[in-house]
């Protein structure tokens, strides 16, 4: 039987509590050196007790895998309540995608006034299956659709009409090869209209106000023009390439990762068929040094990343996007091999 939908929705008094009690959940229990590795991060929501919401609010907080109690240190123990407020607990494995069906089955649940995703997550190398959310929420239009694509755009094609995206967000960094500094976005009108109903909107993230000064093909603020030239250069060069070009490109430069990481006997961290276009995690199941690996790089040149957060030293992250060619993965690989030869 699907849950009572009346209670996955919070009262506004209590849907505030909940986001105060989650600020200083934040601090409490996602700051460095906390003593609980395996929480991923916090939320406001509804209590779910047995199986079923409850409608009471609740901090809920995110943890890569539920344990039971009597297997963790006293500090390790998620508390029953932050700042009075109760908590409640939810897996979220790494390395998984987040599937077409689970969001439709929440869909179903109850009202959602957006859905926010990550496209592709840099920490994990997982590409979600945006495609398939976007045939899912062609049935709910009054559902926004809000895409994080940082470390996709530029890697693989994005079709934000298409598929029907409201916010589009990126930013330089990431396949687009250039330094950080500037957001690249994209709302539709629906999103603009929404902004129209909200009074207090602030000023640095108002849609209305941005699209105001781009009307006039201007910013609200001072630009990072710098930034701004290099971009201009760089879709220059983008667009010398080809934007099919460029997308094979990044689709054989993830083959040869994947290639790689097989011959050399590791495998991927990320779940099968839903493995990153631009950045690969891969499980140290050989359990070599990663700064080791790292160091060896260096001294010729080359830097690959270390596992994300609690992934360090068990996973190491091969970006194979933006200006990066196929050749520069090819002298990798060959000097990995020789990190993997002398470390026996
Ligand atoms: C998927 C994804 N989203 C968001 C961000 C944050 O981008 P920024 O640091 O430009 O705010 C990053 C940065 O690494 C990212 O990889």
């Amino acid at each position: 039987m699907a849950p009572n939908s009346s209670r996955m929705t919070l009262s506004q008094a209590d849907a505030q509590a909940a986001a105060s009690a989650c600020s200083a959940a934040t601090g409490e229990l996602l700051d460095d050196g906390r003593p609980r590795p395996n929480v991923v991060g916090v939320g406001a929501g509804v209590k779910w007790r047995n199986g079923e919401p409850t409608g009471e609010p609740a901090v809920v907080v995110l943890v890569t895998h539920k344990v039971a109690k009597a297997q963790l240190a006293k500090a390790e123990v998620v508390p029953a309540k932050v700042q009075n407020m109760q908590t409640d607990v939810l897996a979220v494995d790494w390395g998984q995608a987040n599937k077409a069906e689970d969001l439709a089955e929440a869909l179903r649940r109850s009202e959602y006034d957006a859905v926010a995703v990550v496209m592709n997550e840099t920490s994990t190398g997982v590409r979600n299956p945006i495609e398939q959310y976007a045939e899912i929420l062609a049935d709910y239009p009054d559902t926004l659709f809000l895409v994080d694509v940082v470390s996709s755009y530029m890697g693989e094609k994005i079709l934000v009409d298409e598929w029907g995206i409201d916010v589009c967000l990126t930013s330089t960094q990431k396949a687009f090869a250039l330094p950080p500094g500037m957001a690249l976005g994209a709302v539709s009108p629906a999103v603009l209209e929404r902004a129209r109903q909200v009074e207090n909107r602030g000023y640095y993230f108002d849609v209305l106000e941005i699209d105001r000064h781009h009307q006039k093909n201007n910013t609200p603020a001072t630009p990072p023009i710098a930034l701004m030239y290099a971009a201009d250069r760089q879709l220059d060069d983008i667009l010398s390439e080809g934007l099919d070009n460029r997308f094979a490109r990044h689709e054989r430069m993830q083959q040869m990762t994947h290639e790689w990481v097989r011959r050399a006997g590791f495998e991927l961290y990320s779940e099968d068929g839903y493995h990153s276009r631009t950045v690969s995690n891969v499980r140290n199941t050989r359990g070599i040094d990663v700064v080791a690996l790292n160091n060896f790089l260096k001294d010729r040149g080359m830097m690959i990343s270390n596992g994300y957060g609690k992934l360090k030293g068990q996973a190491f992250r091969i970006a194979h996007m933006g200006d990066t060619q196929p050749a520069h993965l090819e002298e990798l690989f060959a000097a990995m091999d020789d990190f993997l030869a002398q470390a026996g």
